[in-house]
Parts: structure tokens; C-alpha cells; sequence
């Protein structure tokens, strides 16, 4: 099997971390070329630094880390201390990464590596707010041919809104670059909250993590312990949900998941609903099928994978 390329675009963020680690672990199937990275659950400044932590930690200070987008396209940028703490990684010990930042801009990264692909080989896969992504579609919208299928972490149905009453905090932080890449034509596979509040790191989950006693498992752990504080507070529920590693199970693992081909738009007039996803999953319009929703998981299916592919790293 050749491994898949993919880019990863990221805002560590626990989840984000998270998802790092199940692509690091996963070379046979998965060919990192790089990762970027965004204002986002914490400033720029700290989401490289974070991405940085986690190529040391799984031993990958090769993979190219870079920075982008300091703000969202349009909006003032929008950050999510109160979850992930200051550090944006809380739950783990903060130090200075030997994986150097590229000099290259994020999204400088992304066109010339798109550019220089083949036709349809790349899969980009966004776990923030999508203003690099955007940002690149936007300034070359040749890239697109060279993109294979983007698998995206953002939005809701059903959930409602995380950080508005009707919008998911990546859709929201940056929606005029999430309309630009929902509308880019290409093959796309949302997680959206609808399927992301399945998937929670229980006691048990996490402890069973723990127990693998390597160095990212360690990581993996601390960084849920605290990352579940305000889900469980907010929603009531058994532990946090781990929104982004259901980007790299997809890759993984298809077949956990259920999705249904619809329309998704997304609201960038209203204040009141900015960042919507409007899903037409029932089909009661005719816009046009831009994404496969997905809407089911087999979580515990979820947690073996995640927790088989952690393992690795202690080997
Ligand atoms: O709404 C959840 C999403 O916002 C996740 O990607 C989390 O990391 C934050 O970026
Ligand atoms: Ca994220």
C-alpha cells in the first residue's frame, strides 16, 4: 500500500494533538507532508509551538511544521482558553520543541506543495479554523486539481452550536474561509459535532490509554484529563469528545463511520446564526451535494483503533 499524502491544518488544542498522534503513528497509510497551522483554540504563536510539542513527542521532529494565519479572513479572531487553558495543551508539560518552525508561511506551504502534486493525490485535512485553507484556495484556485478529497473537522447539525447557539466553534471563527473551501468543488468529509459528541474519552477510555506507559500515551492521557473538565460540566457527560481524531479514523477506518451525501452551506450574513451550517440532510432543497455528513460512529470501534495506534509508540 503507498500511504495517502495529507496535510494536516491545525490549531493544537488538545484534540488537535490528539489527531497528530493517530496520523504519526499511522505511517503505512498515511504520509504527512506537513503540518500547518492557525489562530485557533489559542493564538498562532502558541498552536505552532503546540504542533511543534507533539513532533518531539512522538519522536517526528522531521515533519515540517509550519505557521499561518495570525486571523481569520474577514472576522476579528476568536479563541477557546476557557477549554483548552492558556497553553492551549493544558494537561501536558510545556517545553521548547526541537522541531524548528519552517520559514515558509502555512499557506505559502499548502499552494506550492498542492501545485508541485499530482493531479488529485493530496488529501488536506483541516481540524480548525479553515483561514489557511481558505486563504489559499482564494489566492490559487489551481490548487484545487491537486487536492484529492478534504476531510474537515467543523460544524453541526443536530448538536447545535459550541460556541454560539447555531455554530461550531471552527465554522464560526473563521466562516467566509469555510465557504470558500464548502464551495471548492472537491470531494469533502465533515466531522461535524453530530458525530464528534459520540466519540467521548470516558475514565475508562483514557485509562486504558494510560496504561499503554509510553511517552505519547502519557501525553495523550494528561492532555484528556483536563481537555474533558468543561464538556462534562457543560454537557453533563462521560468525557470529552474527541472532535479532530475523527478526521484521521476516517483515513484509517472508513467503516466506523456513517455519512449521507447533502448540501451544507454555511451562514455569513447573520449575526445572530454567523457560522451556521445549514445540513440539508433530508435533501428538501436542490443545492448542490458539496459534502458527505457524517452522522454515526462506532465509538468503541473509535477507541480501539486510537488506542491500538498509541501503542505503537511504545514499541
Ligand atoms: O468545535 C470543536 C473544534 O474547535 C475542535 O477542532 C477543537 O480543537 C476546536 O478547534
Ligand atoms: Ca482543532
Amino acid at each position: 500500500m503507498v500511504p495517502r499524502p495529507i496535510i494536516i491544518d491545525c490549531d493544537p488544542g488538545q484534540d488537535d494533538a490528539v489527531a497528530l498522534f493517530l496520523a504519526i503513528s499511522s505511517p503505512d497509510e498515511l504520509d504527512i507532508l506537513g503540518i500547518t497551522t492557525v489562530t485557533g483554540n489559542v493564538p498562532l504563536t502558541l498552536t505552532q509551538r503546540n504542533a511543534r510539542m507533539m513532533c518531539d513527542i512522538a519522536g517526528r521532529t522531521d515533519i515540517p511544521v509550519f505557521a499561518g494565519c495570525e486571523k481569520p479572513m474577514v472576522r476579528e479572531a476568536i479563541t477557546a482558553e476557557y477549554i483548552h487553558g492558556n497553553t492551549g495543551i493544558d494537561g501536558v508539560s510545556i517545553f521548547e520543541p526541537d522541531t524548528p518552525l519552517q520559514e515558509k508561511h502555512a499557506v505559502e506551504f499548502i499552494v506550492e506543495t498542492l501545485l508541485d502534486a499530482e493531479k488529485h493525490s493530496v488529501t488536506l485535512v483541516p481540524t480548525g479554523p479553515l483561514s489557511n485553507v481558505g486563504t489559499a484556495i482564494e489566492k490559487e484556485p489551481g490548487i484545487l486539481q491537486h487536492v484529492k478529497e478534504i476531510v474537515v473537522m467543523g460544524g453541526a447539525m443536530r448538536e447545535g452550536g459550541n460556541r454560539s447557539p447555531s455554530a461550531e466553534f471552527n465554522i464560526l471563527a473563521d466562516p467566509q474561509a469555510a465557504e470558500i473551501m464548502f464551495a471548492c468543488g472537491r470531494p469533502i468529509t465533515v466531522m461535524g459535532l453530530d458525530v464528534t459528541h459520540q466519540v467521548l474519552s470516558t475514565r475508562e477510555r483514557v485509562a486504558s490509554i494510560r496504561a499503554l506507559e509510553n511517552s505519547v500515551a502519557e501525553a495523550t492521557a494528561g492532555m484528556l484529563g483536563f481537555f474533558h473538565r468543561y464538556d462534562t460540566k457543560k454537557y453533563g457527560s462521560e468525557g470529552a469528545p474527541l472532535h479532530d481524531p475523527c478526521t484521521i479514523a476516517w483515513l484509517l477506518k472508513p467503516e466506523l463511520f456513517q455519512t449521507r451525501l447533502c448540501n451544507l452551506s454555511v451562514e455569513t450574513g447573520s449575526e445572530l446564526t454567523m457560522g451556521h451550517t445549514a445540513v440539508d440532510f433530508w435533501h428538501v432543497t436542490d443545492r448542490p451535494h458539496n459534502v458527505h455528513w457524517t452522522h454515526a460512529v462506532d465509538a468503541d470501534g473509535f477507541f480501539e483503533l486510537l488506542t491500538g495506534r498509541l501503542a505503537r509508540f511504545g514499541r
